[in-house]
C-alpha cells in the first residue's frame, strides 16, 4: 500500500508531529507499505510578527493560499495524511488551499492537527469540506508553548493513529498492522 503524509508548518511542531508519524507508520506496516512525506509550502512569507498577524488575518477571512504545486501525485496512493497547525480555530490557509485542490483526487484521507490549546474541530471540519471526504481518522496534538515536552510524548497517540489509519487502508489486518 502506498501512503502520502502532506503537512504545513509555520514552526516546526506539525512538521516534528509527521515525521513521527512517518516512522509509526514504517514500524507498523514494515514492507506492506510505501511511506511518502511532503511539505505544503505556502508561497508567501509567514515569519515574524508581520507573518504572524498575515497568517491570522488570512485564516480569518479564509484566504487561499499561494501553494507551490505538489511533486507527489496524489492519485496514487492509497491513503492521503493531511497535517496543519491550527490557526483562528481552522485549518492553516495553505493546508484548506491544499485540500481544495488535490483532496477530490485523494482515495482516502485521515488528518492531523497541532493547536497550543484548541480548534482542532473546526479546522478538521474545514478539511473534510474542502476534500470532499470524510477522514478515516483524525489526532488532534494539544503542544503547550514553552514547555519542554517532546515529540516522544505523543508516540502512544501517534501509535494509536496509524494503527488506525492503516485499518482504514488494510481493513483485513494485511501487512504488520496490529
Ligand atoms: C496565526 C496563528 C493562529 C493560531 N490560532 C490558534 C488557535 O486558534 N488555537 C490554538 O490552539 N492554537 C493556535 N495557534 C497556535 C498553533 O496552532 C500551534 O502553535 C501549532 O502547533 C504550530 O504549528 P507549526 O509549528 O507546525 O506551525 C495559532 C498560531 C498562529 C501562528
Amino acid at each position: 500500500m502506498k501512503i502520502l503524509i502532506v503537512f504545513y508548518s509555520r514552526t516546526g511542531v506539525t512538521k516534528s508531529a509527521a515525521s513521527l508519524l512517518s516512522s509509526e507508520l514504517k514500524t507498523l506496516a514494515g514492507d506492506s507499505a510505501f511511506v511518502e512525506t511532503e511539505e505544503i509550502v505556502d508561497l508567501k512569507d509567514r515569519s515574524g510578527i508581520l507573518g504572524w498577524i498575515g497568517a491570522g488575518r488570512d485564516a480569518l477571512s479564509k484566504t487561499d493560499a499561494q501553494i507551490r504545486p505538489l511533486k507527489a501525485k496524489v492519485e496514487d496512493f492509497d491513503l492521503v495524511v493531511v497535517g496543519t497547525p491550527v490557526w483562528a480555530y481552522t485549518a492553516a490557509p495553505a493546508v484548506r488551499t491544499f485540500c481544495e485542490r488535490y483532496g477530490r483526487s485523494a482515495k482516502a484521507v485521515g488528518f492531523l492537527c497541532t493547536m497550543g490549546g484548541s480548534g482542532d474541530r473546526g479546522a478538521f471540519d474545514a478539511m473534510e469540506k474542502a476534500c470532499g471526504k470524510k477522514p478515516g481518522a483524525c489526532l488532534p496534538l494539544v503542544v503547550k508553548p514553552g514547555k519542554s515536552e517532546s515529540m516522544e510524548a505523543f508516540r502512544t497517540k501517534m501509535r494509536r493513529f496509524a494503527e488506525q489509519l492503516l485499518r482504514t487502508v488494510s481493513p483485513n489486518g494485511e501487512g504488520r498492522a496490529r
